[in-house]
């Protein structure tokens, strides 16, 4: 049976995934890329040529809290540096 309360249920679910679907696609559109890019320079040099995983795993020579550069307190969760530091 197809009574006006069950339609308007319908409507409400039909806009319940149109929001979402905007808000998801607002989402996957809106970060813009601002995370430092690897640097060039005498330190960073010779990891362009390196494949990404075995240079990630150099950067904790200087990345530490130990080291002459360590990371900011608010740092992301950091393994996989390339992954968020792009090489270009
Ligand atoms: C030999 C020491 C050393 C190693 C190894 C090293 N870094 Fe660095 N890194 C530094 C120093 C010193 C700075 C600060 C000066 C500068 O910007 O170069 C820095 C700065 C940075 C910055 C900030 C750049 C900016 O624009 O603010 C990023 C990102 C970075 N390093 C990523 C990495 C990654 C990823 C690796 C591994 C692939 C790595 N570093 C390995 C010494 C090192
Ligand atoms: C999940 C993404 C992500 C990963 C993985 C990651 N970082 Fe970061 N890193 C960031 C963000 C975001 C910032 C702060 C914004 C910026 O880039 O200035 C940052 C900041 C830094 C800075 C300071 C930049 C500056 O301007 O002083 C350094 C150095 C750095 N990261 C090195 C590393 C190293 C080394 C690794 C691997 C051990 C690593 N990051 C892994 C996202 C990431």
């Amino acid at each position: 049976m197809n009574t006006p309360k069950k339609k308007k249920t319908l409507l409400i679910n039909v806009a319940f995934l149109v929001i979402a679907a905007a808000i998801l696609t607002f989402l996957l559109n809106a970060p813009e890329e601002t995370t430092a890019k690897l640097p060039h320079d005498d330190d960073h040099n010779r990891f362009f040529a390196m494949k990404k995983k075995a240079a990630g795993k150099l950067c904790v020579e200087c990345h530490t809290p130990e080291g002459v550069y360590p990371l900011p307190e608010d740092h992301p969760p950091k393994y996989r540096c390339l992954f968020c530091h792009k090489r270009d």
